[in-house]
């Protein structure tokens, strides 16, 4: 007789060992399935997130007693072998709840921008007051975990699953002050929209956004001199920087993180050329998450203001990208554009109709055919009472021609016309 059974949620008690909990991670308050319950307060939070039954291993823990079971599960199938996912290490609960956001991602990317950004602007707030925070604490000898980021993370993949270009636009609109903060809330949104471009299951989602949350923790470590310089940095500063991919790792590998987060945050910058570091692994040699890693992280260094030069435009970033050869996995690269757009929102496009115009919505059924708002004339070279134009109407005859540089057009701030 198996050692599996299946039973009522509402008969768990601590001194179970808890194989399994039924249905997605987005179901339940945990980031691991399997874990002896210790704590009365895990054993709660199973009943109140709605589950109705789990797993137990009567022989890894406490037996069921005087309730009746649902019935016995072939082990094969109560694993999470059997349903393709890879298990986790059995080291104990995370005591991370879900946002009840999350666990309602049925509604997913049905919000409109317009009605997103005010949500994403705060949880663009509240990320960066707790990277900042985390930042605070390693530089005075503490550890953190993954544990106390996935609440965070719960957020900003509720508000991408609402609608994906709100809190990637917003996060890349940061200041200088802002950078290494806002840039871990940014990379954290674009892994978790690539992640699941992707059709990575939903435990390597998770981890993705943990990861692109973490990727940079190691600059905490870096001399503030090199990390707040208002200039490019020298040759050897350089090599200095370097080492913040190897300082992170370490920090998170004592926090107990999991090896996939640590691989992200070691491995982020290293290039499909072998010519990365820390290092220089090639192609094969660089996992999955640490090639998205890659991309999402050039591509919201690029797209953001820099003390040394103007942020890309984002369409402009992407074309450029797009010709930088052995930096990135081309199947991730295409992945990514895909995900967050060919023209995202808020890039400059020249228009057949001789008009300059702002990406207001990516295109719901062709990356090529945005909503748009039209605000320039090329012809008379001066501003125009500002049009919407969804080129993906049935009656709509204008179309991109191309990217643009507002700095080329001596355009400024563009944000006013989208956000
Ligand atoms: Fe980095």
């Amino acid at each position: 007789m198996s050692s599996i059974r299946r039973i009522p949620a509402a008969s768990l008690r601590t001194g179970m060992y808890l194989h399994k909990i039924g249905g997605s991670w987005l179901s339940h308050p945990f980031l691991r399935n399997s874990f002896l319950l210790v704590n009365p307060e895990d054993v709660r939070r199973i009943v109140e997130a709605g589950i109705d039954s789990v797993w137990i291993d009567e022989s890894r823990g406490d037996a069921l007693q005087d309730v009746e079971a649902i019935g016995e599960a072939p082990y094969a199938n109560a694993t999470d072998a059997g349903t393709g996912r890879p298990d986790l290490p059995e080291t104990g609960a995370s005591s991370a709840p879900a946002t009840a956001a999350l666990r309602a991602r049925a509604t997913a990317g049905d919000v409109p921008l317009e009605a997103e950004l005010a949500r994403a602007r705060d949880i663009c707030l509240a990320g960066k007051a707790q990277v900042e925070e985390m930042f605070a604490e390693l530089r005075l000898g503490k550890t953190v975990s993954q544990e106390s980021v996935l609440p965070l993370v719960d957020e900003i993949a509720a508000s991408v699953w609402r609608n994906p270009a709100a809190l990637i636009s917003v996060a890349r609109l940061k200041t200088h002050d802002d950078y290494s903060y806002l840039h871990s809330v940014a990379v954290s949104a674009l892994m978790l929209v690539l992640a699941r471009q992707l059709k990575l299951d939903e435990r390597l989602v998770r981890i993705a956004g943990i990861g692109g949350l973490m990727h940079d923790i190691g600059k905490a470590f870096m001399p503030l001199e090199i990390l707040n310089k208002p200039g490019r940095l020298t040759d050897e500063e350089f090599e200095v920087m370097k080492q913040h991919s190897g300082a992170g790792a370490q920090a998170l590998q004592d926090g107990g993180c999991e090896a996939d987060v640590v691989d992200i945050v070691l491995h982020h910058h290293e290039r499909m050329d072998g010519r990365g570091h820390p290092h220089g692994l090639r192609e094969d040699e660089i996992s999955l998450l640490a090639r998205m890693g890659a991309v999402c992280d050039v591509y919201d260094a690029v797209t953001s203001v820099r003390p040394y030069r103007r942020p890309w435009d984002p369409a402009m970033a992407m074309r450029e990208m797009a010709r930088w050869d052995g930096h990135f996995d081309t199947r991730v690269f295409n992945a990514f554009v895909k995900s967050v757009g060919i023209y995202p929102v808020g890039s400059l496009v020249r228009l057949a109709s001789e008009r300059l115009a702002v990406i207001l919505e990516p295109g719901v059924d062709s990356l090529l055919k945005p909503t748009v708002r039209a605000f320039y004339s090329i012809r008379s070279r001066e501003k125009i009472l500002p049009q919407t134009i969804d080129l993906a109407a049935g009656d709509c005859r204008d179309s991109i021609v191309s990217p643009e540089s507002p700095e080329q057009w001596g355009l400024g701030n563009l944000e006013a016309l989208w956000l």
